[in-house]
């Protein structure tokens, strides 16, 4: 039998296989097509602190080996969460993480509160990459002194779990992540998407209404994973890598150059059940390999 718990500060995951945010709602959507406490975590829908409409359509593409999106974080806010989404998926036996979003620090710190009363929710994932929204979102994740300001304001009201979403739209990624670990950021995740753009010939319009969007899937691969490998060499505190995940060779690639735990983005809309797959190859691997415990995989990078 081998060992795939790992460790991401207090959390103890049963493998290291989540999904990623904004990818698969609350998990009920994908609840259908496979056990959810077969996952590691489960990263929740983009909340802010109030009610989101998020941008005009069109507001996906694809584009050659990946996807464009500029959904602009819709949700119904924290109080809806709280109220109507929190009791039904607070028994699931997986750890839950809400990925947290704001326009100003404030906002960060008002819904990071709210968030630090939920018993069931150990994590947040603060989101300080999303390239999608007028304000905030990725302004906070591309600029070490702006990063620092606000994790520092969220880390003075949250005592639980605090994993921080880096953008990949910036000269270094290792400088950011360095100042976030410094203001007492738990765990790094990355990537969020990189700024693309679609054009239509024929109209000669953007084929988004936003014009750019987030790039995600298998063309943002290989940048994910040299960006984990970047990461996981300046920094002490565990990394999460995500970025054009398909199976489980992809995760276990992420493994060896860094990451203590994955998350499956883009994947699951090709097939909802690419997260047991992964953690049953992740499996197989190990018992091909002899690996006793999946830790062993991490940063093992022979260069
Ligand atoms: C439709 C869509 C919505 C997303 N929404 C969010 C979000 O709300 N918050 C966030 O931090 N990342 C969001 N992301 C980014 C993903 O969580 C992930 O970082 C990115 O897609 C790279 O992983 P992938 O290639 O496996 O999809 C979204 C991505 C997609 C495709």
């Amino acid at each position: 039998m081998v060992d795939l718990g790992i460790k991401i500060h207090n959390l103890d995951l049963k493998n290291p296989v989540m999904t990623a945010s904004g990818t698969c709602g609350f998990g009920e959507e994908i609840a259908d097509f496979f056990d959810l406490s077969r996952l590691g975590g489960l990263v929740v829908k983009g909340t802010t602190l109030k009610h989101r409409e998020g941008n005009a359509y069109p507001r996906m593409a694809e584009t050659p080996s990946g996807m464009l999106n500029a959904v602009g974080l819709q949700n119904k806010g924290v109080d809806n969460f709280i109220a109507n989404i929190y009791p039904r998926i607070k028994d699931m036996d997986t750890h839950l993480i809400v990925n947290v979003n704001g326009s100003t620090i404030e906002e960060y710190v008002a819904l990071t509160e709210r968030l630090n009363e939920l018993d069931k929710i150990p994590a947040i994932e603060l989101n300080i990459s999303c390239p999608n929204v007028k304000e905030g979102g990725m302004a906070f994740g591309i600029s070490c002194p702006s990063a620092e300001a606000v994790v520092k304001a969220v880390r003075k009201v949250y005592s639980k779990t605090l994993i921080v979403k880096l953008s990949p739209n910036v000269t270094s990624i290792a400088e950011i992540a360095k100042a976030v670990e410094g203001q007492g950021a738990d765990s790094v995740s990355l990537i969020n998407t990189l700024l693309g753009m679609a054009v239509n010939a024929e109209t000669r319009k953007p084929v988004l209404s936003t014009i750019t969007g987030g790039l995600s899937g298998p063309a943002v691969k290989p940048i994910a994973i040299r960006m984990v490998w970047q990461v996981y060499n300046a920094v002490k505190i565990p990394v999460i890598g995500m970025g054009g995940i398909m199976n489980a060779t992809d995760a276990i690639e992420f493994m060896i150059a860094g990451a203590s735990a994955i998350q499956v983005g883009t994947a699951l809309f090709i097939d909802p059940t690419i997260p047991v797959q992964i953690i049953d190859g992740i499996t197989q691997y190990m018992e091909r390999h002899k690996i006793q415990s999946v830790n062993e995989i991490i940063g093992s990078l022979q260069c």
